[in-house]
């Protein structure tokens, strides 16, 4: 049996329990002092303060965190990982005030990436998203979800899920899939939307389910892109073949997919920057997971999203990256926290279980990964830091030293 125990913690953070953290939950987390953990076959067996057991370090690797702080590694629930290309070119035009909507109604952005996807090969993608997670791990990111939609097509998105599939066997990041073949219409549909969309509920969503090929269903609700109507449409299709519904909502104008979101019990609205009270009313009712994603605000330029109204209303709050080629070219989970504490005005404490527990929750992994409980993966954090308001305060570093995933060290 392979053991690995962790020592020397100075202090332990982290959230607790198999589900999302709502309300003033949010806030209260574990926090244990001069404590150990021990992980044995990938899975923790034990947590405690004070003197290690002596059978605890029979066979062990032992690992000294050195009187530093360990959290749960981090869950980041929203990312465009699998593309093409990059479009550097758009910040010149986002200077000169050409808005994001703007852009994608001139044939690029979104349109832009899915020319650069649909030309690369399901080896060219992974490759070049390996590179990415190599990253992400480095600064604590162990376990993501992985959305699809720069194919727009039944083959190129399916290329882009198996590069996911691949990836989750070749490295150690643990990939959670999401269908996004409606995060835009495809140039070739631009005359007729409603062929796309029988495309999407008729071919595509059923192939996705039939190949296990993704576990959520999304659409970019979003003036310009998909109606809060076509959107229910799409979501709908999607849970008849067993795909939970995940929708961006509210991310440039608010029009309905929060309200949207409640209604149909979507897992996750994600976004959120405009949501009104009645679609976070909706949302608290549904029982549907906020998963904001304020570095897109930052680098949009946008508003940041009423993260503390939502808290209030008793809706569960998580914090993601958005990684992805146009509104958030940046995969750092840290720089999010740090950013959701600065502007949602979250404590360090909220923080944390926005990027683990809650975020676990919106991939529907609470019950494996998110906190450090016996019979959860052996997923941890040694951080160069000494306690959580560290973390929060010291934005734009990497304060990640070591990655343990599953039991094992995986960045060092
Ligand atoms: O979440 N909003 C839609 N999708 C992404 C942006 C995708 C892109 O610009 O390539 C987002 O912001
Ligand atoms: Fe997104």
């Amino acid at each position: 049996m392979a053991s690995l125990l962790l020592k020397n913690i100075g202090l332990l953070a982290t959230p607790t329990g198999s589900d999302a953290k709502r309300g003033k939950a949010q806030g209260e987390i574990t926090l244990l002092k001069n404590a150990y953990v021990l992980v044995r076959d990938g899975v923790i067996s034990a947590v405690g303060s004070g003197e290690v057991p002596a059978e605890y370090l029979e066979n062990a690797e032992v690992v000294d965190a050195k009187g530093r702080l360990v959290t749960p590694g981090l869950v980041d629930a929203h990312t465009h990982l699998i593309f093409g290309g990059w479009r550097q070119n758009e910040l010149g035009l986002k200077l000169h005030g050409v808005t994001y909507l703007e852009i994608l109604a001139q044939g690029g952005g979104i349109l832009s990436t899915v020319r650069s996807t649909r030309a690369a090969s399901e080896e060219e993608l992974a490759d070049k998203a390996a590179k990415e997670l190599k990253a992400m791990l480095a600064m604590g990111t162990t376990t993501c979800e992985a959305k699809s939609g720069y194919g727009l097509a039944p083959e190129d998105e399916y290329k882009q899920l198996r590069a996911i599939r691949r990836l989750n066997e070749t490295q150690p990041v643990e990939l959670v899939p999401t269908f996004l073949g409606a995060h835009a219409v495809p140039e070739e549909y631009k005359n007729d939307r409603e062929a796309y969309i029988r495309l999407l509920c008729e071919e595509m969503i059923p192939t996705v389910a039939k190949e296990n090929l993704a576990e959520f269903c999304d659409v970019f609700c979003e003036s310009g892109v998909f109606t809060a109507e076509e959107s229910r449409v799409i979501l709908e299709a999607g849970k008849k073949y067993g795909l939970s519904p995940k929708i961006h909502a509210d991310e440039i104008d608010p029009i309905g997919g929060s309200q949207l979101a409640g209604e149909i019990g979507a897992i996750t609205a994600e976004h959120l920057i405009v949501c009104p009270a009645d679609g976070i009313a909706s949302m608290a009712k549904g029982g549907t997971i906020a998963c904001l994603l304020p570095a897109t605000s930052f680098y949009l330029g946008a508003t940041f999203a009423p993260a503390r109204d939502m808290i209030d209303a008793g809706v569960a709050v998580a914090v993601a990256t958005d990684y992805n080629p146009g509104s958030c070219p940046s995969s750092n989970l840290q720089m999010a926290m740090n950013i959701a504490c600065l502007k949602y005005r979250l404590t360090p404490e909220e923080v944390l279980t926005a990027a683990t527990l809650n975020g676990a929750a919106g991939i529907r992994r609470a019950d494996k990964v998110g906190s450090v409980e016996v019979g959860k993966q052996g997923d941890l954090l040694i951080w160069d830091a000494p306690d959580l308001d560290y973390i929060c305060y010291r934005f734009g570093a990497n304060l990640v030293d070591t990655v343990i995933k599953k039991g094992e060290i995986v960045h060092i």
